[in-house]
């Protein structure tokens, strides 16, 4: 390296270190030192010298929280200790019996103990893998064993520290445990964009994290308001603390942002008063929290009480009570379901609950809107807990004028004026006493079953949205779910946001689908009661349509997981005389239903596998045989090149390896997981 170039490595070095520490002061500590202005151009000074000397770039610059090139999926790998829950506690007596465990599991003889409290951030727990002082890796919590590698993504967040302090004491891998949330002014910031730009809102800030933060391109992720509250740690060797709090204190001071509105070590009464003094703040605070979590301070405390199977016995989540609001009821509608069920829905004057506008709220069925009395132009409590839709839990009668409107139902069906019958269609089915449109060609119903068959666990047709089955119907391109297979491009292109080259992409999408796994096939036909899992139970049970279709009420009843509504409905449905047309229909498009994907033998083309350790119940050249199969190599060395690495039981130095390359790393079930999962009847790649 010559002179010049050793100046210039040197200057991006310090800008680096600058940047980070300035960041630790600004996101961490709520101290900046510098205002924004020179913050920008120390970070446009380091930008345009690795843009320049691409030789001086550095995965950790500060400069990397832009984003980076998409992925095609993400990698998994294994926690290693498992991110476990919480229990539960919902009132202060289930709390005071917690306590009341700690006390005795410790054999503490009544003495007290000391508690961390802290606000439970409504967000994804994330970890973070730091090895010589860098973020190595950062994973999803997942099935709390596995999770998923989003490290990228988590790199464009900028409250989390890239690099932990020079002249920090940290060990040489470090696992930090927390929470990535988004703050309500970020989360109604996001949704008016993309309510302005046409696209989907995100129901709460809690899925509008987690889908910023599991995007396969961080670019998208970087332009996200995500933030980070450290709670806790995975793998520390040689950690020679007492406390929790003292963890998070010493994380906090290197740079991981850390809740100002936890109490450290509380006594049990205290821990009751923060509750009710968290719960009274949690309306007005910047972003969404469930509840409260109570630790045991004492790491040696926490060891003596241990674990149970999900969840530790040191630790218990006392949630809140759902948020409430009122509001008043403008109208009451009626929504036409894929099966023609009539549901009523309450337009509601737009309210502020759990975090959210609430708009519209389901009134479910007559039965509901009878025994709760409601009626148009009533005073509401409506409740939101978690994502679930905004309920109405009561009236307040009291505050009636007089000019409250009783619903009925409408006699016609109020998409296609068919007549609505109350006809319970099978005996033992209670819920079908619903109200419903006999018609059916109603073309609501049709709306809502183009967009069940093309959805992805059915026939996985991308690009079929509300507005276009709606299109669809209205233009009467499509009269029975069997014509969405003979879409010609000359029909599509000219509807709304469709030109030639996205109907010609369409019309390629479903001529590529028409192969389709018995299962997908019957989850599809949209009949009542029959989801993806007993869609499943019927594929394996019958192994093909024919069979299904001659079976009786008692062989298809006789099938664990399947009582008897689901049987009679599945009877009734096959001896329609229609639905025998539909399937005969579809099969005339060119439907196929295949056992195997056709595209099996090449899923793992090209890709290479390493295994390493002992896999249960699998011999190595019977591996080595499934993986050639599936189009894959079997390869004894770790390299740059490996696709994925298999760690069985006692795994060895090729484990360690992997790490250090950043190879993904899988447990023998995902490994399996994924041999089996080119039979399923999926597209046949790995995913
Ligand atoms: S501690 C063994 N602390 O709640 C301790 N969790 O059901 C495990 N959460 O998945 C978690 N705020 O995502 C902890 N201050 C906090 C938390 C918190 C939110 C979430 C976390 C976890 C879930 C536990």
């Amino acid at each position: 390296m010559n002179a010049i170039d050793s100046a210039l490595a040197e200057r991006a070095r310090k800008l680096r270190n600058e940047l980070h520490r300035h960041n630790v002061l600004y996101h961490a500590l709520d101290r900046p030192e510098i205002s924004d202005a020179e913050y920008d151009r120390m970070f446009r000074e380091l930008l345009d010298l690795e843009m320049r000397y691409p030789e001086l770039a550095d995965p950790n610059s500060p400069t990397r929280r832009i984003g980076a090139a998409p992925l095609a999926e993400f990698g998994t790998s294994p926690h290693s200790i498992p991110m476990v829950s919480l229990d539960n506690a919902f009132d202060e007596a289930e709390l005071m019996a917690f306590d009341r465990r700690v006390r005795d599991g410790i054999g503490s003889g009544g003495e007290s103990v000391v508690y961390t409290a802290e606000p439970k951030m409504d967000g994804l727990a994330v970890e973070l893998v730091y090895r010589r002082k860098a973020l190595a890796m950062a994973l999803t919590r997942g099935d709390g064993i596995v999770g998923e590698i989003v490290t990228e993504n988590v790199r464009t967040i900028g409250e989390i520290p890239l690099v932990l302090p020079d002249d920090a004491d940290v060990p040489e891998m470090l696992e930090v445990r927390g929470e990535v949330y988004m703050s309500r002014a970020g989360f109604e910031a996001l949704n008016r964009n993309r309510q302005e730009s046409g696209q989907p809102l995100f129901a709460n800030p809690r899925n509008a994290a987690a889908g910023s933060l599991r995007q396969l391109d961080s670019r998208i992720t970087a332009g996200r308001p995500l933030s980070f509250f450290v709670y806790g740690i995975g793998v520390w060797p040689d950690l020679r603390l007492d406390s929790h709090s003292e963890i998070l204190n010493l994380l906090h001071s290197w740079g991981f942002p850390l809740n100002p509105l936890i109490r450290h070590r509380i006594a049990i009464a205290e821990v009751l008063m923060w509750y009710r003094t968290l719960a009274q703040k949690r309306p007005e605070l910047p972003y969404e929290i469930d509840g409260m979590v109570v630790k045991v301070d004492s790491l040696r405390l926490q060891e003596r009480l241990g674990m149970k199977a999900r969840s530790p016995k040191w630790a218990i989540a006392w949630k809140f009570p759902a948020e409430t609001a009122t509001t008043h009821i403008r109208n009451i509608t009626v929504q036409v379901g894929r099966t023609g069920v009539l549901t009523p829905v309450a337009d509601l004057e737009p309210v502020h609950v759990g975090g959210v506008t609430v708009s519209r709220a389901t009134l479910h069925n007559m039965e509901e809107i009878e025994r709760k009395d409601i009626r148009i132009g009533d005073l509401v409590e409506i409740e939101r807990a978690g994502d679930v839709i905004p309920k109405i839990i009561g009236v307040r009668k009291a505050a009636r004028t007089g000019s409250e409107q009783a619903f009925t139902m409408p006699a016609a069906c109020p998409a296609c004026g068919s007549s609505v019958s109350r006809s319970a269609l099978s005996s033992s089915d209670r819920e079908e006493a619903a109200f419903r449109c006999i018609n059916a060609q109603c073309p609501a119903q049709l709306k809502e079953h183009i967009q069940h068959c093309t959805a992805k666990a059915a026939w996985d047709i991308e690009g079929i949205g509300e507005k276009l089955a709606d299109q669809l119907v209205e233009r009467g391109l499509v009269r029975s779910i069997s014509d969405v297979w003979s879409l010609r491009v000359d029909q599509l292109k000219g509807l709304e946001r469709m030109g030639e080259k996205s109907a010609a992409k369409l019309v390629d999408a479903i001529a590529a689908k028409k192969r389709l796994s018995l299962k997908r096939f019957l989850y599809g036909l949209g009949i009542r009661h029959v989801g993806e899992t007993v869609a499943e139970i019927l594929a394996d049970r019958f192994g093909s349509i024919d069979a299904l279709m001659g079976a009786s009420m008692d062989e298809i009843r006789a099938i664990p997981g399947i009582g008897d509504i689901i049987a009679e409905n599945i009877v009734a449905f096959f001896q329609k005389p229609e639905n025998r047309r539909l399937i005969e229909r579809l099969f005339d498009a060119g439907v196929q239903i295949v056992a195997q994907p056709a595209a099996a033998a090449e899923a793992l083309a090209g890709k290479t596998f390493v295994i390493t350790g002992v896999l249960p119940g699998i011999s190595r050249s019977e591996a080595k045989k499934r993986i050639e199969d599936a189009g894959g190599r079997l390869s004894e060395t770790v390299t740059r090149s490996t696709d994925w690495v298999v760690a069985g039981e006692k795994p060895g130095s090729k484990l360690e390896k992997a790490r250090h390359l950043g190879i993904d790393v899988i447990r023998p079930e995902e490994f399996f997981r994924m041999l089996d999962r080119l039979n399923d009847g999926g597209d046949g790649k790995v995913k």
